[in-house]
């Protein structure tokens, strides 16, 4: 029960009836980026562990959780909050066989309009903040890894859902569409989000860098500290995506992940960071301010960059000749995996 004793705590410690002046800087060209590290409520901690103590994942209380985050950073200055993938209810592994806990899991998701997403959108509402979070999302019979960009006014700017899930997670959770990779125009700069190993491949970085981003948000579940060997999913691995992603894109680079948060420069610099052994639930928010007044003039074209139209021929013109050209628009079958049948069986290996 530590992650609920230590919950607790950290609601009854923000002070949230303080009234501080929300002090909106975006005009000034100063934007206060909140980056979310802390556990989602039941959540094991730190990052890999997989000690539940018998709890399951509770989408109720963490949305709740959630929303304190919110009132907590827009009362610290930030402009922006931005949480892990998957952070509404948590992240889940595909164990194997149907069971209680990922029986659960599909009652702790949430459906776009439902209670839970408008306690999200109120509140990026009410504290006047742009919220960019990673949430189950329940469509039907199909459970999606939704990744949410709404702006200070509470309106919908998109609502993606990850393009291909990755490894196990694509035992549990269906495929989402090509037509969702987009960068956005806001008041503060070019703006897209990506999750977690979406980074790590070309057919997915390559139709966001050709859009120009001056801010980019690499939602990653979790990250341990440095050193952790949990193989592909080590921070080591996670950071050097983000960090890549921030020198081939030129873009301001900022990823939450339950544990270790981090924020790199266009130049590949690691700006900010605190690492998962620091105490999530007294530091669970990493703040990071950047200067965007020159990204509210730039204008880019795209017909000169790596990224380009022309580029993209090149591509196709290296392609090496003894490989066979077999045209297929899903070289990866789409999945839906259904839900009933996951109840019944468990995640479709
Ligand atoms: C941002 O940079 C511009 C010039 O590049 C400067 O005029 C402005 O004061 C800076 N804003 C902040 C908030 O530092
Ligand atoms: C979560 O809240 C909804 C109402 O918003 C309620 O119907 C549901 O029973 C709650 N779930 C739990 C597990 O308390
Ligand atoms: C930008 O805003 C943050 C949060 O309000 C503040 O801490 C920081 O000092 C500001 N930076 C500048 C250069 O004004
Ligand atoms: C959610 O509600 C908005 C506003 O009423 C509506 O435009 C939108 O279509 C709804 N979305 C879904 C998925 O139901
Ligand atoms: C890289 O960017 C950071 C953050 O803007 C800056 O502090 C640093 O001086 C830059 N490094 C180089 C070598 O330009
Ligand atoms: C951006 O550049 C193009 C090409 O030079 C030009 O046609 C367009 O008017 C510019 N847009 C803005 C907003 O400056
Ligand atoms: C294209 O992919 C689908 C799904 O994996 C497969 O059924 C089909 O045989 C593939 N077609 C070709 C031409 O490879």
């Amino acid at each position: 029960m530590i992650s609920k004793s230590l919950f607790a705590l950290v609601l009854s410690g923000m002070g949230l009836s303080s009234a501080l002046a929300i002090n909106k800087q975006i005009e000034s060209g100063n934007l206060t980026v909140a980056l979310i590290r802390a556990p989602p409520v039941n959540v094991p901690y730190p990052p890999p562990s997989s000690d539940w103590y018998g709890q399951m994942h509770d989408i109720n209380a963490t949305v709740d959780f959630g929303v304190k985050l919110i009132q907590r950073a827009a009362l610290s200055g930030a402009d922006f909050v931005a949480f892990p993938e998957l952070w509404f209810p948590g992240y889940i592994d595909a164990d194997p066989g149907p069971t209680d806990f990922l029986d659960n899991y599909f009652d702790q998701t949430i459906t776009v309009n439902d209670t839970n997403w408008n306690k999200l959108v109120s509140a990026a509402r009410k504290h006047s903040v742009w919220l960019e979070f990673g949430f189950a999302q329940h469509i039907k019979d199909n459970v999606f890894m939704g990744q949410a960009l709404i702006d200070s006014k509470g309106d919908v700017i998109q609502v993606r859902q990850k393009l291909r899930p990755s490894g196990a997670e694509r035992n549990i959770f269906s495929d989402g569409t090509i037509d969702q990779l987009l960068v956005h125009k806001t008041p503060f700069g070019r703006l897209g989000m990506l999750e977690c190993w979406e980074h790590m491949h070309p057919t997915m970085t390559f139709a966001m860098h050709a859009q120009y981003e001056n801010i980019h948000i690499a939602a990653f579940p979790w990250a341990p500290d440095l050193d952790v060997d949990s193989g592909v999913t080590r921070s080591e691995v996670s950071l050097a995506a983000a960090r890549f992603y921030a020198i081939t894109g030129s873009s301001h680079v900022f990823m939450p992940a339950v544990g270790t948060a981090a924020v790199f420069a266009p130049n590949g610099t690691l700006v900010a960071s605190i690492q998962a052994s620091e105490d999530p639930y007294e530091t669970p928010i990493l703040y990071h301010s950047i200067n965007t007044t020159s990204f509210i003039s730039s204008n880019q074209t795209y017909d000169t960059t790596e990224y380009s139209w022309a580029a993209l021929q090149q591509v196709d013109r290296a392609y090496p000749a003894y490989i066979p050209k077999i045209a297929n628009n899903s070289f990866i079958q789409h999945r839906q995996n259904s839900i009933t049948e996951m109840r019944k069986f468990g995640p479709i290996v």
